[in-house]
């Protein structure tokens, strides 16, 4: 184990009942106030993707990891987001959340069939965000090579989720 890890871990903050009875947060915004941890953040995933031919980097509603990681290993980032936000031809997923649905929008245009894609997000919970990510890019003709998350729940199986598809995370709650 990479011996980043451990400062990285120290430095996300875990909330108990937020936001609400019962749930315990895991607040990566702790992490963003320490550059040296944020940077081995970084680091860590730019190190395993800079020779893996990605061509573009996808985040699904927040651009924190994505962008840093898109621009450190020169592929593109598309961001995936909420309903209305992104004014050109788009196509939409739909996905289950605790109560009720939600949605992620992509551009068409901004991904090829071809591309080699990394799908990013802060955190892997029930799998469903970046189950619907994956999809969008799918979608469009764009090879998934990876998942990469901070930070795992495991004991929510969201890794099932994803059919085999590679999953790779930095540090896991139980
Ligand atoms: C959180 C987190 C992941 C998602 C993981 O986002 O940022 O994207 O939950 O959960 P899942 O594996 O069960 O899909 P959230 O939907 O709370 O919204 P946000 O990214 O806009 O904060
Ligand atoms: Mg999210």
């Amino acid at each position: 184990k990479d011996p980043r890890i451990d400062g990285i871990k120290t430095k996300i903050r875990v909330v108990p009942d937020f936001p609400k009875k019962g749930i315990m947060f895991q607040d990566i915004t702790t992490l963003l106030l320490d550059p040296k941890a944020f940077k081995d953040t970084i680091d860590l995933f730019v190190e395993r993707y800079r020779h893996m031919n990605i061509s573009v980097v996808a985040e699904a509603r927040g651009f924190i990891f994505g962008t840093p990681i898109a621009l450190a290993i020169g592929a593109k980032f598309v961001p995936l987001r909420k309903p209305k936000k992104l004014p050109g031809e788009i196509i939409f997923e739909e996905y289950e959340l605790e109560y009720g649905s939600d949605r992620l929008e992509m551009h068409v245009e901004a991904v090829d069939s071809g591309d080699r894609a990394l799908v990013v997000d802060d955190l892997i919970a029930t799998g469903g965000t970046l189950c619907a990510a994956m999809n969008l890019l799918r979608r469009v003709g764009a090879d998934v090579v990876e998942c990469a998350c901070v930070i795992e729940l495991p004991e929510l199986n969201g890794r099932e989720r994803l059919e085999g598809k590679p999953l790779y995370v930095l540090v896991e709650y139980r």
